[in-house]
């Protein structure tokens, strides 16, 4: 299709306004003026590609998922093994509610175990002194919840105030109830105070998603479905057992939830922080998900803390983070992280199946083949043309697009003269 028929489809099958759609996406979704408010020394914008990952369905809903990503590749892969996900009964996903901790460090503390036990005391003191400054969350049915803490050194103490952001993603919220409480937390101590900050692993705020992929779905033209299924556990073994895959195996589960946490005005760099902190939690760096076989079935479980927002920040401003959620129709923020960690553990099998079956390069290669194809002058559905007539060669030159590009022309004018007459 061509963009704007996809343009259309979009919004015919979500219901976004077409115009929205257009006047926001043909810009970006800010403009230098708005930027400037946003950040300091503004020049400009600058444009990521947006997409739309297709086939996703959670908990029996069907989603339209908008991707903002530089890499060719991820919003295909997605939607991909979103489909072999699919023919399994989708994903199904669990959200924890949206309690974000806040910490309080306590510094020169003469007795940690008397603070501790102090603190613990005087929780309801602190929540409702925490609460007076939450202002709307509170009347949204959120608001601190409880108070922990912990002895990080014979002379330091941290507490901790859990806060259920509702629909934020909450990191304001949590820094200003820090710094009300601070002082009092401090003097109940006996120290002083030193930072006030939220955690980004907020591991009360996880996700939790899984699949049940049949064997028939992951086949390749080379390879049945139970061979993948026997590779890809094999590939999750690997990244269990070596934190360098574990690595990269993350990167490939934060390629999609990235993006449409990026789509969706979120704070990614929190996403980021949080998710290998997590993958860390045990003292040793392991992978956010896991594949195992169930008979003819290959099962995928992935969680992740995903602080995601559906208000407030970014959203106020940004057109293009407002028309995700549009077109997304998630009811709150617990949905979106479902939705966004399905995304993950779709690009997650999608480059694992490649990995164990064929290899990442020959997906890349027709990326590849499609800008020579480019540069050679296809226009239009050439570019796709002379691209795979390169890839089925396995000769990506541009001389060969050229010839290529030549051939088809030469074949099509006459053909095109003879309809026109
Ligand atoms: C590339 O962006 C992501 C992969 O490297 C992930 C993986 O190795 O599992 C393909």
């Amino acid at each position: 299709m061509r963009i704007s028929q996809r343009r259309a489809l979009v919004g015919q099958v979500t219901g976004a306004d077409l115009r929205e759609i257009e006047g926001t996406l043909d810009t970006g979704g800010i403009d230098p003026d708005t930027a400037d408010k946003f950040v300091e020394n503004v020049l400009g914008t600058y444009a990521m590609p947006y997409g739309v990952a297709l086939n996703v369905q959670v908990n029996g809903r069907d989603y339209v998922v908008p991707m903002v990503v530089e890499e060719p590749s991820v919003v295909a892969a997605a939607s991909n093994a979103a489909k072999m996900a699919r023919a399994g009964g989708g994903f199904t996903a669990e959200w924890d509610p949206s309690v974000m901790i806040a910490q309080v460090q306590v510094q020169d503390v003469p007795d940690v175990h008397v603070a501790v036990r102090k603190i613990l005391e005087h929780e309801r003191e602190i929540l409702a002194l925490a609460d007076d400054v939450l202002g709307g969350v509170t009347t949204r049915g959120g608001g601190a919840r409880a108070v922990e803490a912990r002895v990080l050194a014979d002379d330091v103490v941290v507490a901790h105030l859990l806060i259920d952001c509702k629909e934020a993603m909450g990191a304001n919220l949590v820094n200003t109830a820090a710094e009300r409480v601070a002082n009092r937390v401090a003097a109940l101590a006996g120290g002083r105070v030193g930072l006030r900050i939220l955690s980004n692993l907020c591991d009360k705020r996880c996700v939790r998603v899984r699949c049940r992929v049949p064997a028939e779905a992951l086949a390749t033209s080379d390879l049945p479905g139970g061979a993948v299924i026997d590779a890809i556990v094999q590939a999750s073994r690997f990244a269990e057992l070596d934190p360098y895959r574990a690595a990269t195996h993350n990167k490939g589960i934060m390629n999609g939830i990235d993006a449409v946490v990026l789509a969706t005005g979120n704070d990614w760099r929190a996403v980021e922080a949080g998710a290998h902190a997590y993958a860390a939690r045990k003292g040793r760096y392991a992978p956010l998900s896991i594949w195992r076989r169930d008979g003819d079935y290959l099962v995928g479980t992935l969680e992740l803390p995903l602080a995601l927002g559906t208000v407030g920040g970014t959203l106020r401003v940004h057109r293009a983070a407002r028309l995700s959620l549009a077109l997304l129709n998630v009811k709150g923020s617990g949905e979106l992280a479902a939705v966004a960690a399905s995304v993950g553990l779709a690009n997650n099998l999608a480059g694992l199946r490649a990995l164990a079956t064929d290899g990442v390069q020959r997906g890349h290669m027709a990326q590849h083949a499609r800008s020579v194809a480019l540069a050679a002058g296809a226009a239009g559905e050439l570019v796709e043309r002379v691209a795979r007539m390169m890839v089925d060669a396995r000769d990506i030159r541009l001389e060969t697009a050229k010839q290529a590009l030549a051939s088809l022309v030469a074949f099509e004018m006459p053909i095109q003269q003879a309809s026109s007459r």
